[in-house]
């Protein structure tokens, strides 16, 4: 679903087309064997239309039944784009603006549409409220009944952010600091179930992208949000401090094309840049019987982080170990982790690293 200017593009397909000849449908195809839905939307869009898309994310998923065969429709909406859209395959294309949804022929179509409408309205009512553009989402993620969007820049939560969200331990009664907040995503999970949450972060970016996602998610009255440079701005204490910090090794800068994710995943050339003050300083910050809960990666030495707490007066235990591959980033590092002397096990060929979970207490 490519959008511009409230309006809509529809292609009206060829005559001879065997499938959909004359109709008028949202552009589609379909994904070949072995690939992903989203590999197939950008091959798709680069045959039919000779474009590139910038930004896009997955609206919905839909049923569609045609000629005694069930499909699965994956709608993406596509805001941005490079290049000029030139049609190969349609007979023509057409924007049709918001008024005009009959003119589909498909039901499916149209209900797709619709969806489109009233997210675009919802979100245009919540960015009014937060000071987001909203032409800054560049996707969004579902975990466990809570939608976050992610404005561009910021971090997507990963394999790393869920894998933390499934082992924190909180009470009802728990104050918690979610320190590097990103989107929102742990306070945000948090919110029903303890009593009030700081959310913080250094990037400004980020916690406009954490405020909007808490009034999505119904629950800014329990998140305060500051702007914070690690513990700089803080002087509370809680019962539970919950973050995933930067901890990528690496020798040369991280590029993704923009800077405040880059801080989001460098942890300096041993991957100890942040986690050090963060063990060093977390104490001050807790409760008697309090916690800190973080995920560690073992590419950024969990001993030193284990004997760093124990030095800080804490008492760590690793509470939950999972194995995973590497990711683009850490792949990129392979030679400098070689060179560092990290052991990296292998799984199928795949260089693996191992996620963990450490926990420690201020007894
Ligand atoms: C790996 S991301 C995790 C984001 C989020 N917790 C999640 O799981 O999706 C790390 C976050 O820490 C933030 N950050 C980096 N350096 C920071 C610092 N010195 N003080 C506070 N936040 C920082 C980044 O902006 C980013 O949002």
């Amino acid at each position: 679903m490519f959008v511009s200017d409230k309006k809509i593009l529809t292609e009206v397909r060829t005559k001879d087309n065997d499938f959909g000849a004359g109709a008028t449908w949202l552009p589609g195809g379909h994904v070949e064997n072995g690939e992903s839905s989203k590999e197939a939307l950008l091959r798709e869009i680069e045959e039919e239309f000779c474009i590139k898309p910038v930004d896009y994310y997955w609206l919905c998923q839909k049923p569609w039944y045609k000629n005694n065969e069930r499909y699965l429709i994956d709608y993406y909406v596509c805001t941005k784009w490079e290049g000029n859209m030139i049609a190969k395959e349609a007979e023509k294309l057409i924007w049709l603006t918001y008024s005009e949804i009959e003119k589909l022929d498909e039901d499916v179509d149209k209900a797709a549409f619709k969806e489109y409408i009233d997210l675009e309205k919802h979100m245009t009512d919540m960015a009014t409220q937060t000071n987001v553009n909203i032409n800054d989402f560049s996707d969004f993620v579902l975990y466990k009944g809570f939608t976050f969007y992610i404005t561009n820049g910021v971090y997507h939560p990963n394999y790393d952010s869920v894998f933390l969200a499934e082992n924190i331990r909180s009470y009802k009664e728990d104050t918690v600091l979610d320190l590097g907040t990103g989107c929102g995503f742990f306070g945000i999970i948090l919110s029903r179930k303890v009593k009030k949450i700081l959310s913080v972060d250094k990037y400004k970016k980020a916690l406009v992208c954490a405020q909007y996602n808490a009034t999505l998610n119904k629950c800014v009255e329990k998140i305060e949000f500051r702007q914070s440079d690690l513990f700089s701005e803080i002087n509370e204490k809680f019962d539970l401090i919950i973050s995933d910090p930067p901890q990528v090794p690496s020798d040369t800068k991280i590029t993704f094309g923009n800077d405040v994710i880059e801080t989001a995943v460098d942890g300096g050339t041993d991957g100890r840049k942040i986690l050090d003050v963060l063990i060093k300083q977390s104490k001050d910050h807790l409760n008697k019987n309090g916690r800190i809960q973080i995920y560690h990666t073992s590419l950024a030495n969990i001993d030193k982080t284990l004997v760093g707490f124990r030095d800080n007066g804490l008492d760590p235990e690793i509470t939950a170990v999972r194995e995973g591959p590497f990711g683009r980033t850490t792949r990129e590092k392979f030679m400098y982790y070689k060179r560092l002397g990290i052991n990296v096990e292998y799984k199928f060929g795949v260089p693996m690293q191992r996620y963990y979970i450490v926990t420690a207490w201020n007894r």
